[in-house]
């Protein structure tokens, strides 16, 4: 039986500057308990005003969850502590598993224009948080993109978009044990599309540009609020102007939560231990891997 989701609260954004200076807009992660689990935060970066951005995020580390950079627009450089080098440009997303650590940059490769996209952070359940780091960069190409008709579309990043009609699209990013769903919606005025969520999974909806319905319920949902949603296993968009917008749903880990700052984990005393070994240098031993997607 459909069960149709709706709105139950919404996080509006706040301009917040992180890294060295780039200027964010927030709405997870704004405060503790303002997170969706497994969602631990969400920011969008967007500006044509190169001091919003250039200073960048200097080397900085991660423990116990993922980070997911999708870029809209502009140029950015990832360099860790392995060595690696990710590009991260226009249409792209990297997914990086920080696990037990990860030493990081994410530096702007361009001196002006538009910088535009979002950063998510997934929490990793207690027994995956000390895992290998890892990382993996999607291509524009590798984000399969639906036509939901005239010029309406929505991009498949991860998890399976299942349309009212019965169609299934794929991302690359699949067999993860929070089975994220991260959808990117382009819908024209008077466009409306209806796909399945999870019942029991968290999830919510991120306008960027324009507003959208959700349902028919009003009022309609303003661009930079995440609206969080009820459970149930359907949910229809409705757009009465033009809109960009994020879905994001995922399986809730149902843990407790300490964070320090870049270190999420269970209890005080691991953020303790990652802290001691973040000083002793010792916070991203272990072997990498390259992760795969099954
Ligand atoms: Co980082």
């Amino acid at each position: 039986m459909m069960n149709q989701r709706v709105v139950r609260s919404i996080i509006k954004a706040q301009t917040v500057s992180d890294g060295a200076g780039v200027k964010i807009q927030r709405s997870l992660g704004l405060q503790q308990h303002l997170r969706l689990d497994p969602f631990l935060m969400l920011d969008c970066f967007g500006s044509d005003e190169a001091s919003d951005y250039i200073a960048g995020f200097p080397p900085h580390p991660h423990r116990g969850f993922e980070t997911v950079t999708y870029m809209l627009a502009g140029h950015m450089l990832h360099e860790d502590h392995l060595g690696n080098q990710g590009h991260l440009k226009s249409g792209g997303v990297q997914w990086m598993t920080a696990g037990r650590g990860i030493i990081h940059s994410e530096m702007p490769q361009q001196q002006s224009g538009l910088m535009q996209g979002f950063q998510l952070w997934l929490n990793l359940p207690a027994k995956e948080k000390m895992k290998a780091a890892a990382y993996v960069d999607l291509t524009p190409e590798q984000i399969p993109q639906l036509s939901l008709g005239g010029n309406s579309w929505v991009k498949v990043i991860a998890g399976d978009f299942i349309s009212a009609d019965g169609g299934t699209v794929k991302g690359p990013v699949q067999g993860l044990s929070t089975a994220p769903l991260y959808l990117d919606f382009s819908l024209n005025a008077g466009d409306e599309v209806s796909f399945s969520l999870p019942q029991g999974h968290n999830a919510l909806v991120y306008p960027f540009v324009g507003e959208v319905l959700v349902g028919q319920q009003t009022p309609a949902i303003p661009r930079h609020h995440a609206a969080v949603l009820t459970d149930g296993t359907q949910l229809t968009l409705t757009a009465n102007e033009a809109v960009r917008l994020l879905v994001l749903a995922a399986k809730p880990i149902g843990e407790p939560i300490v964070q320090y700052g870049p270190f999420v984990m269970n209890t005080v005393a691991e953020i303790d231990q990652a802290i001691r070994d973040y000083q002793a240098g010792t916070l991203t031993d272990g072997a990498a891997t390259t992760l795969h997607f099954s």
